[in-house]
């Protein structure tokens, strides 16, 4: 098949939209990262992305509306607390767990009688719902596994010759997923940390259940392998002497003949003197924008160690410690 990419002007939308009418794959951008569209009211399109992707079918998706009426096509009964949550960070990186209406189909929910929900902040992504005319559902547009795609060519890099139709719309302006709420039960719960710290979460609805064992999967996404590059990824914790400590590792795996990178913040670039680095930018919010992007940058440049520099556990920060800790795969330095 070939994998065409297209500009999102209103021509290649209506394209677009009729292919997703068709039960075909579309990937578009968000603010948070490029999504793998398909019809969420048409079971078969669902399975589409499994296959694209490469995986797992329990694996639920999430499903994009345009609008805080739309979610009643996919939701049994919205609760307040999302309608409170919904005015103030709708569109944007945020999504719901809410009990599921019965037209949604199990191949969107992984079989679970509860689906996730959220209104893209993307002027393309929510042109092409309305053109499709029926919500989306979307995982990250990467092959099950990679680090998650923040530009067009990263889709391509993933899905070439998989699905027939690619909207370029620039850069995600965030770079990582949105966060992940539950609210299902008495206390809300937060499933995944994403684009919207959790803090600001908070100041809508109190208190929040933070769910830290992982070997309860309770959504269903956490306990497969993740934003892993081809590169092995150590992820410092943050703390006085971090790039000390990062410098030693670094020439430790150069006296073993690898080939290391260190990702770290501008500020820091200097501190590690001749050794290579790829600068995640000026902020943390710089970080969390680049750091897929750069994972993927450094196996293009063929460096088969990335050491990672960490971050204080809060705001952005918080979420981009839950994705260095994947794509590290634990290995903490
Ligand atoms: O920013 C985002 O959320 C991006 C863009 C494309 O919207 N999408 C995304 O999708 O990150 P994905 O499939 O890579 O991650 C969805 C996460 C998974 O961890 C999944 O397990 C969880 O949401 N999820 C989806 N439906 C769920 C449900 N009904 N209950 C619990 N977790 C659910
Ligand atoms: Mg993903």
């Amino acid at each position: 098949m070939e994998t065409k990419v297209l500009k999102p002007t209103v021509e290649n939308i209506r394209i677009c939209g009729e292919a997703i009418r068709r039960g075909e794959l579309v990937a578009f951008p968000t603010e948070t990262v490029y999504g793998l569209g398909a019809d969420a009211m048409q079971k078969d399109a669902a399975k589409n992305i499994y296959a694209a992707k490469g995986r797992p079918s329990d694996n639920p998706l999430i499903v994009h509306v345009d609008s805080i009426g739309a979610m009643s096509a996919v939701v049994e009964k919205i609760p307040p607390v999302a309608l409170r949550l919904a005015a103030r960070f709708m569109p944007g990186p945020l999504t719901l767990v809410m009990k599921k209406k019965a037209a949604v189909p199990d191949e969107v929910t992984g079989g679970l009688d509860t689906v996730a929900v959220r209104i893209p902040l993307s002027r393309t992504a929510l042109a092409l719902i309305r053109a499709a005319d029926s919500p989306i559902c979307a995982p990250s547009a990467n092959t099950s596994g990679a680090p998650s795609p923040t530009t067009a060519s990263h889709v391509l890099e993933d899905m070439k010759g998989k699905i027939p139709y690619i909207l370029d719309g620039g850069a995600c302006k965030i770079g990582i997923e949105s966060t992940v709420i539950d609210l299902t039960r008495e206390t809300p719960r937060l499933l995944r940390p994403g684009g919207l710290p959790v803090e600001k979460i908070k100041e809508v609805v109190g208190e929040i259940e933070v769910v830290t064992n992982a070997s309860v999967a309770l959504c269903p996404g956490m306990k497969y392998k993740h934003y892993a590059p081809k590169a092995e990824v150590f992820f410092s914790a943050y703390y006085d002497k971090m790039t000390d400590t990062i410098a030693d590792w670094y020439d430790k795996i150069v006296s073993r003949g690898g080939k290391p990178v260190i990702m770290c913040l501008d500020e820091n670039a200097e501190k590690y003197g001749k050794r290579d680095v790829i600068t995640t930018g000026a902020s943390y919010d710089d970080y969390a924008h680049n750091l897929f992007a750069d994972l993927r940058l450094a196996d293009e440049r063929g460096y088969g160690y990335i050491i990672a520099e960490g971050v204080p556990d809060s705001g952005i920060g918080n979420s981009l410690i839950n994705r260095l800790i994947k794509s590290s795969g634990g290995r903490i330095i």
